[in-house]
């Protein structure tokens, strides 16, 4: 029986304007042309495309963070394009972003306690503090963080902890998708493949989805099920990691391949 689609997305354009001080006139840059794709349910999709080919803009229109042209977003399988943000609230909880740049969502003055209590209070509110103690303690042992930091800030975290904890507060309201931009990209290699574990484990026993964008083909069609790959706003290419890594049906993808660094035989 096919699965659910989680998150589907309709031939979606996003522009944003760029103002031109002392001149009377504003242009756009597109850095989504166009792009249709659909996630189901347990599938890991990943999105595999060079640094402003429109990842980013793509998860955060999703997210809502920035406006669209064109296009349809459904969330299982509702079309929630034109939704009011408070008839969208509850689809809010569905998707959960995990992005590049954790500063973005730690407030350096909370402590790892505050910082997962804070979304269980938006969505879950009727949770009793205890029931929310018990619940940020197994967000902790899911991502497989020692409790004994419950009280830290996060700049007494290690990059790898602080990635676990941003992973943790995405799954505090119980998503049925994980977005993740870039979250390995910045981290030493040891880090990344426990990242990498972390993700196919909850992947696996939650049997969450996840959207996990990436630069890096070997990662890509190490982690994920299906690919897109994405350049200059548009999808180039798309397929399972063997369909794309076998038989690349673009340049671009060849040249991606042909960039994973190789161990010299000794
Ligand atoms: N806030 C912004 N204002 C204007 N242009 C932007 C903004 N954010 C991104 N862009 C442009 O949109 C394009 C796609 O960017 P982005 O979505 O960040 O790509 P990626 O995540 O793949 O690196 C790039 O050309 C980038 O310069
Ligand atoms: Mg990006």
């Amino acid at each position: 029986m096919k699965e659910k689609n989680v998150l589907q997305i309709d031939s979606l354009v996003i522009d944003y304007s760029n103002k031109h001080f002392g001149l009377f006139r504003r242009n756009h840059t597109r850095a989504v042309n166009g792009i249709s794709f659909s996630l189901h349910k347990g599938e890991i999709l990943g999105v595999l495309g060079e640094s402003g080919s429109g990842k980013s803009s793509l998860l955060k229109a999703i997210c809502r963070f920035i406006p669209i042209q064109k296009g349809r977003i459904f969330i299982d399988e509702i079309d929630v394009t034109s939704f009011s943000n408070k008839k969208f609230f509850p689809y809010r909880k569905k998707i959960q972003l995990i992005p590049q740049d954790f500063c973005d969502i730690f407030n350096p003055k909370m402590t790892v306690k505050r910082i997962l209590t804070e979304p269980l209070d938006v969505h879950f509110p009727y949770l009793t503090s205890r029931k929310k103690e018990t619940r940020i303690i197994e967000l902790l042992e899911s991502v497989e963080l020692d409790r004994s930091l419950l009280e830290r800030f996060p700049s007494q975290l290690s990059g790898g902890q602080r990635q676990r904890l941003s992973i943790a507060r995405g799954l505090a309201v119980e998503p049925e998708l994980l977005m993740c931009d870039e979250i390995i990209s910045a981290s030493d290699l040891y880090t990344q493949k426990q990242i990498l574990l972390l993700l196919q484990n909850l992947n696996r026993k939650k049997n969450i989805a996840i959207l996990f964008v990436s630069h890096n083909i070997a990662v890509v069609s190490h982690l994920c099920h299906n690919i897109i790959v994405m350049r200059k706003g548009k999808v180039l290419d798309s397929g399972t990691p063997y369909e794309i890594c076998k038989t690349p049906k673009s340049l671009y993808v060849q040249l991606l391949l042909d960039s994973v660094p190789k161990i010299k035989a000794i």
